[in-house]
């Protein structure tokens, strides 16, 4: 069912002891009377004291990666089944810092993918332009490709497991944040591309997240477009007040 989310990225950033300091201070100051799923996703070696930290909260503990194989020599790797054996069940997959500092594919991200539902976990899937795709007017083509290489293989039921984030890497950590009427004009079309393939129920329900460079100052006029359901924050996660602020945008 199509929900207002706003979840937080934290990238690798916060050792243990940061990570429970900013898990305190968003458990004070989050409010309770917004009607939105609130996602944090620390690094892995903080995944398992902050499923245990957040165990009595309604705020979802995600990873921010995870690897396409159940187990097996994949050095320094993490598979589906430890993280839920730490209570997580929700994974960011394909962010476009996966796809170019660590040559994540399409194809190889449809398989994670199917790896995470096949444990009935909940999938935030990335994907967005580069500036050139944009600059070369692009961008819808390259979006269309990304949702149809890496996530429209899946069943129509799988669609309940999953929450896309539209992030267009030239927004990502560069204060370049895409103008609300952009994003609603991309998410208008990731909507309209996935009601063709898959039909109107699946479009409306599926929940459609903005990320590049959220910030207090413009959450509001983002999260205020139709097709907007809420965002993806990275650098702004990492301070409980602006995540407080960007939460409230929604308001
Ligand atoms: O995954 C969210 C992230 O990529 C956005 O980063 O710092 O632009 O909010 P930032």
């Amino acid at each position: 069912m199509r929900k207002k989310i706003i979840a937080g990225n934290w990238k690798m950033n916060k050792n243990a002891e940061e990570t429970e300091d900013l898990l305190n201070e968003l458990i004070d100051k989050l409010p309770n009377d917004i009607e939105a799923q609130i996602i944090v996703a620390p690094t892995f070696v903080n995944l398992a004291s902050a499923s245990d930290h957040l165990e009595f909260t309604n705020i979802v503990v995600a990873a921010q990666n995870m690897h396409q194989a159940e187990n097996g020599a994949y050095t320094g790797e993490i598979s589906a089944d430890m993280l839920q054996s730490i209570g997580v069940n929700t994974v960011i997959l394909g962010h476009s810092e996966r796809r170019a500092y660590f040559n994540e594919t399409d194809s190889q991200l449809a398989y994670k993918v199917d790896t995470a539902l096949k444990h009935n976990m909940t999938v935030i899937f990335c994907f967005g332009e580069e500036l050139k795709d944009r600059q070369d007017n692009q961008h819808f083509n390259i979006v269309e490709n990304q949702l149809r290489d890496g996530l429209f293989h899946i069943s129509n039921e799988s669609w309940e497991n999953i929450i896309l984030a539209y992030e267009p890497v030239w927004a990502i950590g560069t204060g370049e944040t895409a103008s609300p009427d952009q994003a609603q004009e991309m998410h208008e079309f990731i909507r309209e591309t996935i009601r063709k393939r898959f039909g109107s129920d699946i479009a409306e329900d599926v929940s459609i997240l903005y990320g590049g460079s959220v910030k207090p100052d413009n959450a509001k006029e983002i999260f205020g477009k139709p097709d907007v359901d809420g965002g993806l924050i990275g650098g702004a996660a990492l301070k409980a007040d602006d995540f407080v602020g960007i939460v409230n945008g929604l308001r």
